[in-house]
Parts: structure tokens; sequence; C-alpha cells
């Protein structure tokens, strides 16, 4: 039996970490198991190529080939790690996955999005995630989250940057109401954690009468 595919998405500082080990535990608790990977990254491959993006000082890096690392990163850790993971029975939570292209490469950076839904049907091959949860808070309220650490590559971007990567995964999420459910981040993080469970438990409910 196949497992489920779950993705988080988010602008920086929502609390992501914290919500990926939230799903990774009331997943575990229905007893299935659950393998966490994220992206860029994954792979030793995806890992590099996380590594040279976020700590690299490459200013002139195009968009186009920002895209196109992303999903490198991508093709291989879907056939090294998640496509083996889910045929055998695994549940598998990514941190970020090609929703994170349209929204910072597609919002942010503005590379064509025709062109990255086809790289997205090429590098997929029709695999989806089952749900996704995407954080949503305010920007101001994130950067200010994360004002005391060591910036990478794409928290050095201005605010506006980060408005249309938060306006794209919006619209990404009113699109696809039914994949992509979004959370309110900026509630304390009990309230948070409600929701999540809240989603989860709904989704799990409707997976398990599909099976
Ligand atoms: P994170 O640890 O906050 O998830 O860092 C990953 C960064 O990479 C984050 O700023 C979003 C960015 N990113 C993209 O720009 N495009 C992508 O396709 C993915 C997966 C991540």
């Amino acid at each position: 039996m196949r497992g489920g595919f779950i993705t988080l998405e988010g602008t920086e500082g929502v609390g992501k970490s914290t919500c990926l080990e939230i799903v990774e535990e009331l997943i575990s608790v229905e007893g299935y198991r659950v393998l966490a990977t994220r992206e860029p990254g994954g792979t030793p491959l995806g890992e590099k190529i996380r590594e040279w993006i976020l700590e690299g000082q490459h200013s002139s890096l195009l968009a186009e080939t920002e895209a196109l690392l992303m999903f490198a990163a991508r093709s291989h850790h879907l056939d090294d790690v998640i496509r083996p993971a889910l045929s055998q029975g695994y549940w598998v939570i990514c941190d970020r996955f090609t929703d994170a292209t349209f929204a910072y490469q597609g919002g942010g950076r503005q590379v064509n999005l025709e062109w990255l839904k086809t790289l997205k049907t090429s590098v997929q091959r029709g695999l989806e995630p089952d749900l996704t949860l995407l954080l949503d808070a305010p920007i101001k309220v994130g950067l200010e989250r994360i004002s005391n650490r060591d910036l990478d590559h794409f928290e050095r971007e201005d605010l506006m940057f980060f408005e249309r990567v938060r306006e794209t995964y919006l619209d990404l999420a009113h699109n696809d109401s039914t994949r992509i459910k979004v959370i309110d981040a900026a509630q304390p993080m009990a309230k948070v954690r409600a929701q999540i469970s809240k989603e989860l438990k709904r989704f799990l409910r409707n997976f398990r009468a599909s099976e």
C-alpha cells in the first residue's frame, strides 16, 4: 500500500520546522512509518545544491538557473528517496516541494510560470503531494522572528520579494484548495498545532476511505 505524501510550505520564520515535527508525531501516532525530508536537499546531491545556493555569494545567479537547480535536486530526490519510500509504504513528509519553486522563483523572482509548469510536469511525472500545509503569516511577523539569525541567500531579499512569495503561495492555495490547506501561523503555537491536527484528521479520514 502506497504511503501518503505531505508537504509543508511557507515564508521565512513561520515555524515550519516545529510544524514538521508536529506532523511527524501525529502521523507516527496513527501507526504509519514516516520519512521526513526536505528541499532543496534530501539526498547528498540535493544537500550540496542546497548548500551552494543558500550559503553561496552568487548575486549573478540567474533566476532561471536557480529554478533549474531546484528541479535538478527535486528530480534526484524523487527518484532516489521519495518514490521508493512511498512504494514501500512510508509516509513522506517533505519540508518544501514544488510550490516553493512557484512561490520563490515564480512569484519572488518572476520566472515565467508556464515554463515552471512544464518543468514540474516532466520532473514529477504525475506525482503530487496528497496534502500540503501552507503556514501563512504576515511577512513582517516572520522576518521579525528570524532577525537575529545569520541570513542566507533568500533571507537577504527585501520585503517586496517576500510579499510576492506569500501572495503566490496564497494564489496556489486558492486554486487548489483540496490539496493545499492554509494554516494561520501567526497564532500561538498551541493553536497552530490544533489547526494542523484538525486538518490531518480530516485528511486521514478521506485518505483511508479512498484506499
Ligand atoms: P528553508 O530551510 O527555510 O526551507 O530554506 C530553503 C530556502 O530555499 C527557502 O528560502 C526557500 C528556498 N527555495 C526556493 O527558492 N525554491 C524551491 O524550490 C525550494 C524547495 C526552496
